[in-house]
């Protein structure tokens, strides 16, 4: 792996998200990264936002290819890892492409529109032996409190829920909102899924707007996820209960609550130990570019991989397989006519 003392970046990808990495590129300058270029076949506005001070000064691409031409011509330094951060149907072609250049990549989730492409970027990443980081920023925050777990996971009750419009809407509520929680609790539960039972309905759009899942692991552990982006209010809750303890997060506000029982305690009032306090991690998206830049320098590998990204979307689909499945057996006429995606 290579691992050059200075990081030659780039931002692929510079809308709403992308101009946030790019922010965090630059913010890493003093640890040795330099932000060299960005690309965005909307080049004016990428334009304007740098005038506006909103994303840093950099040189602008209308395309990966123009990038690559101007890095080959020498005109900007070679680029050795970068943010993709394009809408999520161009992630595995602008992904592949840059791999194949050696570019280490950090693609922003979910890695792919379905597991085949992500599987195509996985396969490509460790074929040129390159980091492949994929963007997870909730993991990034919550991974010091899920730490401090003791004992197997029983039972998992989340709730992410968000108002409309959303943003995302070329994907359905289980790729866009589900997947954050599928990959906390993947990473939580280290069991193989033994079956899916899930429903969902479009609403607003022509994909599921609104989603809930049961998951039931191998090892015993069942999760429960609810996902909706036509909610009222918006809402962040990851309750994770174990044997003898119980975490009550709010992603939302970054307030967890968690209760210990001292099993050997028979009195139930002492047994109980309660704490209560904030998620520290106050730049999750910093924390996620400094986790992959640190990966390229092949100091470790990125907090999630490729292959959690990878498996977060097999998980999707056979949610939305399930969905699927579920809405075929519906009386006719319960559901507007044309086929939901
Ligand atoms: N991790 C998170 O919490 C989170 C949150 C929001 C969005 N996302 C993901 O980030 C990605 C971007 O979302 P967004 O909300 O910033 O979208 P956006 O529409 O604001 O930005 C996408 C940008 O990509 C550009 N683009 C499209 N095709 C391109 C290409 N081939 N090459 C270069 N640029 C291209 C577009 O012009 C646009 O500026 C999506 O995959 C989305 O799912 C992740």
């Amino acid at each position: 792996m290579a691992s050059p003392a200075e990081i030659n970046s780039a931002v692929v990808g510079v809308g709403h998200l992308g101009g946030f990495h790019a922010q965090k590129h630059a913010a890493l300058a003093r640890e040795g990264v330099r932000l060299v270029a960005l690309v965005d076949p909307a080049v004016e506005t990428v334009r304007e936002k740098i005038a506006k001070g909103k994303v840093p000064e950099a040189p602008v691409f209308s395309s990966v290819e123009e990038c690559l031409a101007a890095a080959t011509a020498g005109k900007i330094p070679r680029i050795h890892a970068a943010s993709v951060a394009t809408t999520t149907e161009t992630h595995v072609e602008t992904g592949l492409r840059l791999l194949d250049a050696g570019v280490h990549l950090l693609v922003e989730k979910p890695l792919a529109m379905d597991s085949k492409g992500a599987r195509k970027l996985v396969e490509e990443a460790e074929r040129h032996k390159l980091v492949l980081a994929t963007g997870k920023v909730e993991r990034h925050r919550v991974m010091e409190v899920f730490g401090r777990i003791q004992g197997q996971p029983l039972f998992i009750e989340c709730h992410r829920l968000s108002p409309f419009p959303a943003r995302s809407t070329d994907i359905d509520v289980i790729f866009d909102l589900m997947i954050h929680d599928i990959d906390l609790m993947l990473a939580m539960v280290k069991s193989p899924i033994r079956a899916v039972h899930a429903a969902g309905f479009p609403v607003l759009t022509r994909h599921f707007d609104i989603a809930n899942a049961r998951f039931e692991f191998e090892n015993g552990c069942v999760a429960n996820l609810t996902a909706s982006r036509i909610s009222v209010t918006r809402t962040r809750k990851f309750r994770v209960f174990c044997s003898d303890a119980y975490l009550s997060l709010d992603l939302q506000t970054g307030e967890f609550n968690r209760y210990t029982k001292d099993p050997r305690e028979p009195e139930l009032e002492k047994a109980i130990a309660h704490e209560s306090g904030s998620l520290t991690v106050g730049d999750p998206l910093l924390a996620e570019v400094r986790d992959f830049f640190s990966a390229v320098r092949g100091g470790h590998g990125p907090l999630v991989t490729g292959r959690d990204g990878l498996s977060a979307i097999e998980v999707a689909e056979s949610v939305v397989a399930d969905v699927k499945a579920r809405l075929r057996e519906l009386p006719p006429g319960t559901l507007p006519a044309g086929e939901f995606v």
